[in-house]
């Protein structure tokens, strides 16, 4: 069975403290703006996606393309299994080819996306070649040298990089689209939160799990008491058609995953706030595209629904869907494809003396992954 996370986690170590700093690159429009406004002409880059026939890989050819982003050469790489296959990017086929150590020369910018063993063995080549990488997992995210930025957030950070940038976990992206501005206005102080998180955060080989027995049932025309199948699980412990399954990535001693401790431990360097707590299950259910996490935020000013509506209604990257009445709040099946995350459900937390109680939902494909990176990659040039 595969596991249920191809990353490998570094040792938790202290996040940098300090204030926010105000981004400044040139692709930032101001604290929450990552709207680019390139000069292709002055900026072309040869970018390489390492992982490109992957989940991630496919969302962030697109990416670039929708963008605009300015790339003077596109390379595509993968295992050996996919080399000699085609990519469209652009109307253009491109040839993948076999990562190898080599893969960099002449590289500017280098987006992984292939597994934490991939980023730990590849990603020092690519920067010995000259390169930039961007990495999608978790290898490098609690490397004190390794700014983690989520460019609506923290932009100015990716300044301090020396070679690497890592983009953050999915889920703890996602959240901190909504918190992050509330912590600002308010101060939080510590959250606790659910996950509901869709299969193609496990990659494409998930996509297809679900894929395939949900088909199963479908052509056996169960019924709902039958719906345990006659295909085994790969991908996930169990079944996940039809289930919800409260592991997400390993266990640690705590009783916590990796998943869940990604939230407090990536929020405190992404936020620049070391005394940010966070107690969170993931949970993994049969959505093919966008998480969904359900957060109870307690803060250190007095916070209402009106002034949190305010501060929410300006924060860009987010739209708010928040109209319970006429049944209007973020959805997965909305938010799939989109590039804004969501947020509704706003509520006093009838459990805190000073809580918020709120529902944000983004494509992890696109915000948790893809688009994060290569805005990112827009604030090299
Ligand atoms: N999916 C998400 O929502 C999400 C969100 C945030 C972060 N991430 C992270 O992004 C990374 C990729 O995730 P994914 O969901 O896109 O996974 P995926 O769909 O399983 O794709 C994995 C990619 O890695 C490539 N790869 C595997 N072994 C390789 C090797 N030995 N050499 C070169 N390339 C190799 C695969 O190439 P082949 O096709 O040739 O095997 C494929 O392109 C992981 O680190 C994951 O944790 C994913």
């Amino acid at each position: 069975m595969r596991g249920l996370s191809p990353e490998d986690e570094m040792p938790a170590i202290p996040p940098p403290s300090g204030p926010c700093i105000e981004a400044d690159c040139p692709y930032y429009r101001g604290p929450f703006s990552t709207t680019p406004q390139p000069d292709p002409m002055s900026t072309l880059k040869n970018v390489a996606i390492v992982g490109a026939t992957g989940a991630v890989g496919a969302e962030m050819i697109r990416c670039l393309e929708e963008r605009a982003f300015p790339v003077a050469t596109l390379t595509l790489l993968a295992s050996a299994r996919s080399a000699g296959k085609k990519l469209k990017f652009k109307g253009e086929d491109i040839t993948i080819q076999e990562l190898t150590p080599d893969s960099f020369a002449g590289i500017d910018i280098a987006l992984f996306s292939a597994g934490g063993g991939i980023s730990r063995d590849f990603a020092p080549h690519a920067v010995k070649a000259g390169a930039v990488v961007v990495d999608n997992s978790s290898y490098f995210r609690q490397d004190p040298d390794t700014p983690l930025v989520v460019p609506e957030i923290n932009a100015a950070d990716v300044k301090s990089h020396k070679g690497i940038i890592a983009n953050p976990n999915c889920t703890t992206a996602i959240s901190l689209m909504a918190l992050y501005p509330l912590h600002q206005a308010f101060g939080v102080t510590r959250i606790w939160a659910s996950s509901y998180q869709a299969v193609s955060g496990t990659g494409a080989q998930a996509i297809e799990e679900l894929a395939n027995q949900s088909r199963e049932w479908a052509s056996q025309n169960r019924e709902w008491d039958a719906a345990k199948l006659d295909s085994k699980p790969h991908v996930y412990p169990h079944q996940i058609a039809f289930n919800a399954i409260p592991h997400v990535d390993s266990f640690l001693d705590s009783g916590y995953t990796k998943e869940e401790m990604k939230m407090e431990n990536e929020g405190r360097k992404i936020m620049h706030h070391d005394k940010f707590r966070a107690s969170v299950t993931c949970v993994r259910i049969p959505v093919f595209r966008s998480h969904s996490i359900a957060i109870s935020a307690e803060f250190e000013k007095p916070v209402t629904v009106e002034a949190a509506r305010e501060v929410l209604s300006k924060a860009p990257g987010l739209d708010m869907l928040d109209d319970p009445a006429n049944k209007v709040y973020p959805l997965a099946l909305d938010i799939a494809g989109r590039d804004n995350c969501a947020v509704g459900r706003l509520r006093m937390d009838c459990a805190l003396d000073n809580g918020l109680s709120f529902w944000v939902v983004g494509d992890q494909l696109l915000k948790g992954a893809a688009l994060n990176a290569v805005q990112i990659a827009e604030c090299l040039l």
